[in-house]
């Protein structure tokens, strides 16, 4: 009798996390926090891309709704289309921010506020059913206290759009590289990815 072949398991695509740093200072804290996360989560077998929306091209919403008229078409042409696409594409976001005046940059709260043609639409949204963590450096150490509106913004803005809230993290840091420096191999970042990756 031929022995019957064990059927093969089909092989899990890695997820991808995306991390996304809210920081004007490049190399800062918020991009070592975001990384050490993202290498936790690669550690655990995920696939990870970091993008610093800093450093990119973005306009803030003009709450003209033209994308309520167009089926979440926004009417602004310029950078978010990639961060757009980069959060389609990817399994989990990790959105880092360090605190300004309580809050997150304004450059992350650009991005943010972009996101408002997937909130006319929410039924059809490609967000929808994400898993997203939120990361904040804060220069004062009481960094959760810090932290706690930019933690309740997300939290009540991704029930919105129908994403998974699944973690967040607050480090202290005021020197560019004191995040790198102290938390280099951070166990809650990297934790937090691994975490992420599952
Ligand atoms: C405009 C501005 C506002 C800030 N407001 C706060 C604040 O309200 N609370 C706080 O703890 N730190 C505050 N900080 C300090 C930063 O949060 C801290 O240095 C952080 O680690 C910077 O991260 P980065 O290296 O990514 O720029 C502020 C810094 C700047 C430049």
């Amino acid at each position: 009798m031929p022995s019957k072949a064990a059927p093969k398991k089909a092989k899990k695509t890695p997820k991808l996390v995306l991390g996304l740093s809210g920081s004007p200072r490049r190399g800062g804290n918020t991009d070592a926090l975001v990384n050490e996360v993202l290498k936790g989560a690669k550690k655990a077998g995920a696939r990870t891309r970091f993008i610093n929306v800093a450093s990119l091209k973005i306009r803030p919403c003009v709450a003209c709704y033209y994308c309520a008229a167009h089926h979440g078409v926004c009417a602004i042409k310029d950078d978010m289309a990639k961060i757009n696409d980069a959060l389609a594409q990817a399994d989990v976001w990790v959105f880092g921010s360090p605190v300004y005046w309580f809050n997150m940059s304004a450059q992350l709260k650009t991005v943010v506020d972009r996101l408002f043609p997937f909130a006319v639409d929410p039924c059809c949204s490609p967000l929808r059913g994400k898993t997203a963590a939120v990361v904040t450096t804060s220069g004062d150490p009481h960094a959760r206290v810090m932290s706690a509106p930019i933690f309740d913004s997300f939290e009540q803005s991704f029930e919105f759009l129908g994403v998974k809230f699944a973690g967040r993290l607050a480090a202290q840091g005021v020197d560019k590289k004191d995040v790198a420096r102290r938390w280099n191999n951070f166990k809650p970042a990297r934790a937090l990815g691994a975490k992420l990756a599952k």
